[in-house]
């Protein structure tokens, strides 16, 4: 017998401004066409001035464990993926915490940007596998918003707020393919990529700073390296492209998005795609994903879902799960 992260419950939050593209071109010398062809993005959620990234991932949190027929205090852990915490300290996660009213177990955030709720998945499967934690709420909340420099164009277009949340709960597995739950994980960074994607300001050089991305470098690295670690974690199931039955990818681009599947050899009809709906929402993209796919219909029992994604960093990687 083996141990598995399974999946509990799922759930997200979108804030209620929702902003078309055509905003954008009162504002910048861009335009729906551009940004709908270059990105796939018709339109994002933008938060409310005191919508703050805990207080998205609280009502995640609230609609996964609704999802999941369970109480705040049935939990040993909260994981949170954010590059946009509420503060500097304490963690969002905590804050999650005391708003959920869990007065037990423990709280931290990761922070691997776009690649963050990939980490704090393969982070809970950890918790859960070595014992230390049974049932692990994972979350991905990002509020972009507050860190897009809105002059320029390159960037602003492309990001939106939201989030996303997953329960995970020991299980017993007979350490097969077949088992539900989190089958293969894969975590890759590298940090000389450094000046493609970050933001030039953080606490030690005493301001907030503006997303800063040379979007086309990043775009060449996106396609090949998530590729290579969805490959990785299949390869070590001894599964491949035909076991899929959905990609759920990082939703930056859809141009992104098609070709990976196009280097996996998996049809568009595999792959859940909201990039149209939500534009990138960094760590909130995939759980937003997942959440999204789950009432569509998309997602059943049983199914195989591979998701990817990466991110400022470099940081990158990919979890093959059983639903
Ligand atoms: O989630 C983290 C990971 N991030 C990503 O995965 C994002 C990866 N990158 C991308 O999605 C794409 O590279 C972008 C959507 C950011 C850009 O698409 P691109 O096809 O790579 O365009 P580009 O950056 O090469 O720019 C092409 C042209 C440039 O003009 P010139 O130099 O050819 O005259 C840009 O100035 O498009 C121009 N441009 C715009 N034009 C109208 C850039 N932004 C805009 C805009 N509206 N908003």
């Amino acid at each position: 017998m083996t141990v598995r992260a399974v999946v509990k419950g799922v759930g997200h939050y979108l804030p209620e401004r929702v902003v078309e593209n055509s905003y954008f071109e009162k504002l910048l010398d861009t335009s729906d066409e551009w940004i709908r062809s270059r990105s796939g993005i018709e339109r994002r959620h933008f938060a409310a001035t005191d919508e703050t990234t805990s207080k998205m991932a609280t009502f995640a949190a609230r609609a996964a464990l609704d999802d999941a027929g369970l109480q705040p205090d049935d939990l040993d852990a909260i994981i949170l993926a954010t590059s946009t915490a509420d503060f500097t300290f304490p963690s969002a996660a905590t804050m999650v915490q005391a708003q959920l009213g869990m007065t037990g177990g423990f709280a931290f955030d990761i922070q691997a940007v776009c690649a963050g709720f990939v980490y704090a998945l393969a982070n809970a499967n950890a918790l859960i596998l070595s014992g230390q934690a049974k049932r692990v709420l994972v979350i991905g909340a990002e509020t972009f918003s507050s860190i897009m420099d809105w002059t320029d164009r390159s960037t602003c277009v492309l990001f939106g707020d939201g989030a996303g949340a997953l329960v995970l709960e020991a299980q017993q597995g007979q350490g097969t393919t077949d088992d539900t739950g989190i089958l293969a994980t894969d975590l890759n960074s590298d940090g000389r990529y450094r000046d493609l994607l970050y933001v030039d300001g953080g606490v030690s050089t005493k301001s907030t700073g503006h997303l800063r991305m040379q979007g086309n470098q990043v775009f060449r690295h996106a396609v090949e390296k998530l590729a290579s670690t969805a490959h990785t974690s299949l390869a070590k199931l001894g599964l491949g492209a035909d076991d899929i039955d959905w990609i759920v990818p990082h939703q930056a681009n859809i141009r992104i998005i098609q070709g990976t599947a196009r280097k996996l050899g998996i049809g568009m009809d595999k792959v859940v795609v909201t990039v149209q709906d939500h534009g990138n929402t960094s760590a909130a993209s995939i759980p937003l994903a997942l959440s999204v796919a789950r009432a569509r219909g998309q997602i059943k029992s049983g199914d195989l879902i591979v998701t990817e994604a990466i991110g400022g960093g470099l940081a990158w990687g990919s979890v093959v799960l059983r639903w």
